[in-house]
């Protein structure tokens, strides 16, 4: 898959490119790149934003900045071309990520990823130009970028290879191999450690009562359904 990062910040990704699952990605022929908004900006001295209409603090990134900058990307009117593509807009107001979203996006062959700043997008961004608007959370950042960098965190780390040990990405929080549910507790080396000790059947040897114990801890977790 190939995912772009549209964002006013491209220097924030050299170090997230850097990471081991972003490189073995890659190195797979998956394709990560930060794209500067301002680089194809249609305004004079790189401007992208523009005051509010109906007045207030703050600046709004333009849509005709945006729609710019996708073109120059994709060599097509972003309108149309939005068609086989998934155009993520990060918005502290958009639809809440998961791991089901993030299975979404590790199945498709594109994604680009809107990061705003300021007081974010014109709405006409997320009503014409992307496909899903995306929050990580209830909170607001500064900027879509820490946002961008968890969606494509969460989404590479799910292709094949990019973790170099494939069965960890199968079994963990929230995924089908534990209904969804979030994982079970481990443990490590040493077996005591200030008087707290080791739950006895993880030491049992015996697989079908660890899987069991696991699965038990799992749903304990996800609490009454
Ligand atoms: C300062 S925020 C804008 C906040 C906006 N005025 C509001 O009240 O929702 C600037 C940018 O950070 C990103 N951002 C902030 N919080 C986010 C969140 N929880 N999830 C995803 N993106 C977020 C968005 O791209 C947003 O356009």
């Amino acid at each position: 898959m190939k995912i772009d990062v549209f964002t006013l910040f491209p220097g924030w990704f050299e170090w997230f490119a850097e990471q081991r699952h972003v490189r073995n990605a890659v190195a797979l022929g998956h394709g990560l790149a930060a794209v500067d908004l301002r680089s194809t900006t249609p305004l004079r001295a790189g401007q992208v934003d523009d005051t509010p209409y109906g007045g207030g603090a703050g600046m709004v990134i333009r849509v005709d900045v945006v729609e710019a900058a996708l073109r120059a990307r994709w060599d097509a009117d972003p309108v149309e071309g939005r068609g086989p593509r998934r155009v993520v807009a990060l918005a502290a107001s958009g639809r809440l990520f998961d791991d089901a979203l993030a299975s979404e996006l590790a199945a498709e062959d594109e994604v680009a990823l809107l990061c705003g700043r300021y007081e974010g997008f014109d709405e006409r961004v997320h009503e014409h130009l992307a496909t899903d608007v995306v929050s990580i959370g209830p909170y607001v950042l500064a900027g879509g970028e820490l946002a961008a960098m968890v969606v494509c965190d969460a989404v590479l780390r799910k292709l094949p290879g990019a973790l170099g040990h494939e069965s960890s990405a199968v079994e963990e929080s929230f995924s089908p191999a534990l209904e969804g549910a979030p994982e079970y507790p481990h443990y490590t080396r040493p077996a005591q450690w200030r008087g707290h000790g080791v739950p006895a059947v993880l030491s049992s040897g015996d697989h079908a009562r660890v899987r069991a114990w696991r699965l038990e801890r799992s749903r304990e977790r996800a609490g009454p359904r």
